[in-house]
């Protein structure tokens, strides 16, 4: 099976990767094809939804975040935020790139990355979606999930389905 990216450097999408493959892509990727560098637009779109009541602070799931910029929005609103990435990279480059201070602990199979900026609630888990502490999906109030499913293969998908509604 070919790697994340073929011989040109260029991102093949027609298979579903391994997380060995993700985080060897991460990791050698200088351009992120999906990437957005602005927070996604049906966000604004899904606000009142993902935050019905006024002045509640919610927290919210990014699954298979990589370095969504959308954390960085629904954080800035005040709310909570709990990503999960089978690759540290990307999780590393979000807080950096954002000059969001952290620091890493150990939870069970996974890295956690905790941001320590005043007023900024992120906690970022590298691990699998399938084996994550149940202190991660702990009071999840809304679940945001943009590009995963195409990194879960076919025969899981009923399964990933099952994690996000025990999340709620
Ligand atoms: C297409 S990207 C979507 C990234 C992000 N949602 C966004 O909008 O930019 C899929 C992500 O899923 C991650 N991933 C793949 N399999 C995973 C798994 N089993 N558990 C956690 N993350 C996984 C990859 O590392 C990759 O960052």
């Amino acid at each position: 099976m070919a790697g994340p990216l073929d011989k040109q450097g260029i991102v093949v999408l027609d298979q579903v990767w391994t997380m060995e493959d993700w985080d060897k892509f991460w990791n050698s990727a200088a351009d992120i094809p999906f990437q957005i560098n602005d927070f996604n637009p049906e966000l604004l779109k899904l606000e009142k939804m993902l935050f019905p009541i006024p002045n509640k602070k919610y927290r919210v799931l990014f699954p298979l975040c990589g370095k969504s910029y959308d954390m960085k929005w629904v954080a800035d609103k005040g709310h909570g935020v709990i990503g999960v990435d089978c690759s540290a990279k990307p999780l590393e480059d979000f807080f950096n790139e954002h000059g969001i201070t952290y620091v890493e602990k150990q939870e069970s199979s996974c890295q956690v990355l905790q941001s320590t900026t005043e007023g900024c609630n992120i906690t970022l888990y590298a691990g699998d979606i399938f084996n994550l502490p149940d202190s991660a999906f702990e009071k999840c109030d809304a679940v945001f999930d943009y590009g995963s499913v195409i990194a879960i293969k076919p025969e899981e998908r009923k399964k990933y389905a099952d994690v996000m509604n025990k999340t709620t």
